[in-house]
């Protein structure tokens, strides 16, 4: 995600905010800016030291901005980086989080004459604060004034030519912290990148805003309700810092889950209709309503994704949908007709077999879409057209928030496409209801955290596990099995657990457990069935159930209960606990769980 880093103080600003963009480039980014009142704006794509060659002497002032772009809309340019001016390049603005309502914000400025050079909502920011600063006269009021025309979220620090000494920050969904040094200031994305400078911060909280000048700082609500806040002093180091205080990257990814669930449907949501508003797909609408067939393809965990996309699509749409691993479609001699769309699905969207299989499909004239992280990435790029996870960067290699973000995105295709395709208004606002829940559903699902790490020290030891699951979970099962694999090294099957008299219940014995994800869904008694099958051959069972369920506890050996939600998106529920199983299980075996042997976050090469 980006970053945002500022000063304000009595030494020279361009040194002091190039490190501290330094410093946060762990967030990922792919472009980066500096403005500093009486020396001007910098911006380099790429990375940070882009901007060296203008740090020092002849870049000189007291005060500045900067900041580190995770793309979200628009293409990393120089144009796109921030900080963001408005017309008379007086003011300049840098910006972390999505503004939902930008669209309607820009095309009411550009009527008013305002010129917007970038393709990012960000931009919008710097033209409204424009219009109430010419009005206030005072950039306090006039950001305030701005932010309340705003819906989305926001981290937000704001510097004029007119006032060098004065810069305003704003709190609304993106973290802020205040760094509190002696007669010099800091505003940053997070601590790390103040901590070379001071222990002393202040995190601000949603709703607040600041003033910082080298005499002091004062925080103060958006209805300029004064706010005493005093300094904390952080006593970790700034490795902690960049892992939020956990651990490990993983975890700390895993537990972004309700944010990142928020930010995926943020502004995409369309309830009262039962609709999905997805503007990456909006010029190839008239081809997907005539769409015959959809290919889904991936790799890894995209590919689990895509089959759990592919049993939500089938349910909705009446398209016929395959799932297909990438590094099979790309040589199959597949008879494609005409109207078949190909829809990849890619975290990094830079993994080889995946690209790979986008190109032979488009040699075949189909229509290509993605579901894409990184922003600007090739396959975001070779595809016909596509929808953006806004998860923010993936640090760790395994799979976890990008997973569940693909998960929603693809129940937002649902019914983006199901409505287009026959699926009533009222399937539609029912599922639009159950994602809207989402986040506050993962959030008592991360509840369940303490119990899971004590059930995975119960079976860390184990070297064999069988997981099964059915329908819409039949691909959590491999999921589930992957994420086990990936960071404990252990070996673990992922199963249909219809498949289970078919072979693998030769397995089964005490050294062999089984973990069985059983919702209170239309496939629960044959779960159960399954489960009695492993019992009775001395297996252990670790389910994951439906909260309020009584019977599956006196069946199993340890159950961890998760909230009831919409059938096809139980797997966005049931998913995340198997990743706090892997994540607890590996730790215990004392692995780098971050960085597992033999892998890498993107599969570049075949
Ligand atoms: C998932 O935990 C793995 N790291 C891996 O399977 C990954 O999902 C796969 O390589 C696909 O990567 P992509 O989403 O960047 O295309």
């Amino acid at each position: 995600m980006c970053g945002i880093f500022g000063y304000v103080g009595t030494k020279n600003a361009s040194p002091i905010l190039f490190n501290g963009l330094k410093t946060l480039e762990y967030r990922g980014y792919d472009s980066a800016g500096i403005f500093i009142p009486e020396a001007g704006v910098l911006k380099t794509v790429g990375v940070v030291d882009g901007l060296l060659e203008h740090i020092g002497s002849n870049f000189f002032g007291t005060s500045g901005i900067s900041h580190t772009r995770w793309a979200t809309h628009g293409v990393p340019s120089k144009e796109n980086a921030h900080p963001h001016g408005d017309c008379s390049s007086e003011l300049f603005i840098v910006h972390n989080g999505i503004v939902e309502n930008y669209q309607e914000l820009r095309d009411r400025l550009t009527k008013k004459g305002h010129t917007i050079v970038s393709d990012t909502d960000s931009e919008v920011l710097a033209h409204i604060v424009e219009e109430h600063f010419l009005r206030t006269k005072s950039l306090e009021r006039a950001v305030t004034s701005a932010l309340k025309e705003v819906r989305g979220t926001y981290g937000i620090a704001v510097l004029s030519k007119s006032d060098p000494n004065t810069i305003v920050v704003a709190r609304m969904g993106s973290p802020i912290v205040l760094g509190i040094g002696d007669g010099e200031y800091f505003v940053s994305s997070d601590a790390s990148a103040v901590l070379g400078y001071t222990k002393q911060v202040i995190y601000l909280n949603d709703g607040e805003c600041a003033t910082l000048t080298p005499k002091g700082y004062r925080i103060f609500t958006l209805r300029h309700k004064k706010r005493t806040r005093r300094p904390t002093d952080i006593d970790w180091d700034i490795e902690e810092v960049k892992k939020g205080g956990y651990e490990y990257f993983m975890l700390k990814e895993i537990m972004e889950a309700p944010d990142v669930l928020a930010d995926s449907a943020r502004g995409r949501l369309v309830s009262e209709k039962g609709m999905a508003r997805l503007g990456g797909l909006e010029d190839v609408k008239g081809k997907l309503k005539h769409v015959k067939r959809i290919v889904i393809t991936g790799c890894g965990s995209a590919y689990y994704a895509g089959l759990v996309g592919r049993s939500m699509l089938e349910a909705y749409t009446g398209i016929p949908v395959e799932a297909e691993l990438a590094s099979e479609l790309r040589y199959r001699s597949v008879v494609f007709d005409k109207g078949t769309a190909v829809l990849a699905i890619s975290q990094s969207g830079e993994t080889a077999d995946t690209l790979a299989a986008i190109r032979e499909t488009k040699r075949h004239g189909l229509l290509t879409l993605g579901i894409v992280n990184v922003v600007d990435s090739t396959i975001a790029r070779e595809t016909d057209a596509g929808v953006y996870n806004h998860a923010g960067p993936e640090i760790g290699v395994a799979s976890t928030k990008a997973f569940v973000s693909q998960l929603e995105v693809l129940a937002l295709l649902t019914l983006f496409l199901g409505r287009m395709h026959g699926m009533s208004k009222k399937d539609g606002a029912e599922l639009a209801r159950g994602i809207a829940r989402l986040p506050k559903k993962m959030d008592e699902v991360l509840k369940e955290a303490g119990r899971i790490k004590r059930i995975a020290k119960k079976y860390s030891k184990y070297n064999n596990f069988l997981f099964l699951g059915r329908t819409y979970n039949f691909p959590i099962a491999f999921e589930g099995a992957l994420k086990l694999k990936e960071v404990s090294y252990i070996h673990a099957e992922g199963y249909g657990a219809g498949e289970m008299k078919h072979g693998p219940i030769a397995m089964i014995d005490k050294s062999f457990p089984t973990v069985a994800i059983v919702p209170k869904d239309s496939v629960y008694e044959k779960m159960i069935s399954n489960i009695e099958e492993v019992k009775a051959r001395d297996g252990k069972v670790f389910a994951l159930a439906s909260r309020g369920d009584k019977k599956i506890e006196k069946l199993v050996d340890d159950v961890v209960y998760v909230p009831k939600t919409h059938e096809a998106l139980t797997p966005i529920l049931m998913t995340v606990p198997l990743q706090l199983f892997a994540y607890y299980v590996g730790v215990m075996r004392g692995y780098n769980v971050d960085r597992p042997r033999n892998l890498a976050k993107s599969v570049t090469v075949e």
